[in-house]
């Protein structure tokens, strides 16, 4: 494909499936001194998703989005069957973007057979979900990594909205001293606060209209210390009082944490965040609030 391929705004990206040629346009483009950006994604694409991808258009002179849905990080007990999944709808919606290059891989093409070596993620990575979803961030860093090594990119977006992801990518640029940038972008709601996630597609309308209490209750607790309460176990049992009015019982964490470390505190300051996962229904939310 020749280098003038990619700089026609109006045109539409180029899909691309194979590893040497994704590496081979990105090389040629930097090569040509292109800036590049990276948006990792695993389809099913929402605003959320295109807020990042306006961003990385925006400062970037090459954009690439991959779309995979990666099962190394899913459980066996999980969604990756019913894991939405339209590239068509997905390539459509880029298009409406100046996106140069959509990767979409084969599970075969990223895995191949004999595929065994993974990251083993930092410290981050063990508590909240780590602790319930044991290998979900090896699953996550690893896919992170390949794709890194595929698109050299200076810099990536990820959305705020899988915060702890970002730790964990975050911790693992610095520790393996990959030469990319990170950008974390914020969370797109819906009018009613909910935030966008491509897992609201399985709530009925009733467990939609539920499904508010999660960002309702984290905002809540925003508000209590905005007025001064610092007492992390006041502020918690606020939160969690928000939920059980709502019938949100399944509740995997609502967790007061540093920040940076992911620990918990029992004072909450402004380096403090507020992150929640629970089920409605049978679907998994997360969502999170940073206090300051
Ligand atoms: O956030 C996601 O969609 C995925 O975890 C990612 C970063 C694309 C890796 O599969």
């Amino acid at each position: 494909m020749s280098s003038l391929a990619f700089q026609d705004l109006n045109m539409p990206a180029a899909i691309i499936t194979e590893p040497a040629e994704l590496l081979a346009a990105v090389n040629q483009q930097k090569r040509m001194g292109k800036r590049v950006g990276l948006v990792p994604t695993m389809g099913a694409l929402h605003e959320g998703h295109l807020s990042l991808v306006k961003r990385c258009t925006s400062e970037a002179d090459f954009t690439v989005v991959t779309i995979f849905v990666n099962p190394t990080q899913f459980a066996p007990s999980e969604d990756l069957d019913k894991y939405p999944r339209n590239l068509e709808r997905d390539v459509a919606l880029l298009n409406a973007y100046p996106v140069d290059v959509v990767f979409a891989p084969s599970v075969e093409t990223m895995y191949p057979e004999g595929a065994s070596t993974s990251v083993n993620p930092p410290a981050v990575a063990t508590s909240l979900e780590g602790e319930l979803r044991p290998a979900h961030f090896a699953g996550v860093a690893t896919v992170v990594l390949k794709l890194f090594q595929l698109v050299p990119a200076d810099v990536s977006y990820f959305g705020q909205k899988d915060y702890q992801q970002t730790r964990v990518i975050g911790d693992m640029i610095r520790d393996l001293n990959l030469p990319v940038k990170m950008q974390v972008c914020p969370i797109i709601r819906e009018a009613d606060g909910l935030a966008l996630s491509s897992r609201n597609a399985y709530l009925s309308e009733q467990q939609r209209l539920q499904a508010t209490a999660l960002s309702r209750a984290l905002f809540q607790v925003k508000s209590l210390y905005d007025q001064g309460e610092s007492d992390a176990t006041l502020l918690l049992q606020a939160a969690n009082q928000t939920l059980a009015d709502a019938s949100i019982n399944e509740i995997d964490y609502v967790a007061l944490v540093n920040k940076q470390t992911l620990r918990p505190v029992e004072q909450v300051d402004d380096d403090t965040i507020l992150l929640g996962a629970v089920y409605v229904g049978s679907t998994r939310l997360i969502d999170n609030v940073l206090i300051k």
